[in-house]
């Protein structure tokens, strides 16, 4: 057994190397090059959408699909209070103001109900997050933005390959987003990707990305643009975990399989939800732990950081955040987020680990 189990670890193979060294080696080692073509052209057709834009990191692609749909102050962006902090921060980026709305007690994800509540006026854009990989139910929110003419820019940056009704979450708003950080479902080091069907967004996305250069006279720049680029070496690094990626997602739902047959019969505990019409790829692997277990969720990961068992707590609420600072508690976020960690998730984990992870979760939970 490992003497420490990480959280998330990236897997690498000589495919991975082969192409990396093949980029180092020809000379293309910034944004230009055939693997960010190429990972571009892959990464739409897997989403199943026209066009895919890489980026310099979820974040930037997030702030990159907001401008291209000129956001800007004044305007108020609907995310969930449930999400890691790039979510809003992108929003303020703009100088509008994100909203924090509820998550669903059997999703986590956004609340379309608690979204109809937050709309006003100033209000633009939802951004749904397909959290921890289970996606949210975009046929509720595409509704309510059809009804009230609002953007949805999906959030699918711990989703890759997640199905909302055999569809790619990615492909089902007006922009998707994706992060390729170290520990997501596939990773270039750092690096993103906007999704999108529309051409003309698609292109005012490329043209922002690359400091808003006229394509036809180098050199001019009309606008204030950005440098959200990614380099042809990450990309290299993406093709390969693109070519694997059916694989890392089985293991990833197969690694919450094992989880569940160690765990799942443990009265007190829940593990990630799957709802009926979607396919969760499992980023992390998730528990909640009900009141009546007699221990706090910080107490257990004090305690399986001493036998060398990583874990994370949930997100805190954005609306805790000073930034943020509404003053309103929302209950389904609010008991998620102090009773929610998640357990080791790396696809290089084996069953014998997993195994062993449980049954030190058990044994804590029993001198309790
Ligand atoms: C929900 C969510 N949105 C956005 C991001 C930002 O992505 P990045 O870390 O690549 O900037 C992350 C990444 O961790 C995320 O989990």
């Amino acid at each position: 057994m490992r003497k420490f189990i990480p959280i998330a670890e990236p897997s690498i193979t000589q495919r991975e190397i082969n192409y990396v060294t093949d980029a180092v080696k020809s000379g293309w080692v910034s944004s230009l090059g055939h693997y960010i073509t190429e990972f571009e052209k892959k990464f739409a057709e897997y989403i199943g959408v026209k066009y895919a834009l890489t980026t310099s990191n979820g974040t930037t692609a997030l702030h990159l699909a907001l401008v291209t749909l000129k956001i800007k102050e004044g305007d108020e962006v609907i995310v969930p209070d449930l999400t890691f902090v790039a979510t809003a921060n992108a929003v303020a980026y703009t100088r509008a103001k994100p909203i924090m709305v509820d998550v669903e007690p059997d999703t986590w994800c956004i609340n379309p109900n608690c979204i109809k509540k937050a709309i006003s006026k100033k209000t633009k854009a939802i951004i749904p997050v397909h959290l921890y990989g289970h996606p949210a139910d975009m046929d509720e929110i595409n509704k309510v933005a059809k009804e009230y003419g609002l953007y949805v820019i999906e959030d699918a940056a711990e989703a890759h390959g997640a199905e909302y009704k055999d569809k790619k979450v990615g492909s089902l708003g007006d922009v998707g987003v994706f992060s390729f950080y170290g520990n997501k479902i596939i990773t270039t080091g750092e690096g993103g990707m906007i999704t999108t069907n529309d051409e003309k967004l698609y292109q005012r996305a490329k043209f922002l990305r690359d400091h808003a250069m006229n394509p036809e006279k180098r050199y001019w720049h009309p606008e204030i643009g950005y440098n959200y680029r990614m380099t042809n070496l990450q990309a290299a690094l993406g093709l390969a975990q693109l070519e694997r990626i059916d694989e890392l997602i089985e293991k990833k739902r197969q690694i919450l399989g094992w989880y569940k047959e160690f765990l799942g019969d443990l009265e007190g505990i829940r593990l990630n939800p799957e709802k009926e019409w979607a396919k969760n790829v499992f980023w992390m692997v998730c528990i909640v732990l009900e009141k009546e277990l007699g221990i706090s969720r910080d107490e257990l990961m004090a305690k399986l950081k001493e036998k060398g068992i990583d874990t994370r707590p949930f997100f805190y609420p954005m609306s805790q955040m000073p930034m943020y600072n509404s003053g309103e508690v929302r209950s389904v976020t609010y008991n998620l987020s102090e009773r929610g960690l998640n357990l080791p998730s790396g696809v290089n984990l084996n069953k014998d680990e997993v195994q062993w992870i449980c049954e030190t979760i058990k044994t804590i939970l029993k001198h309790t």
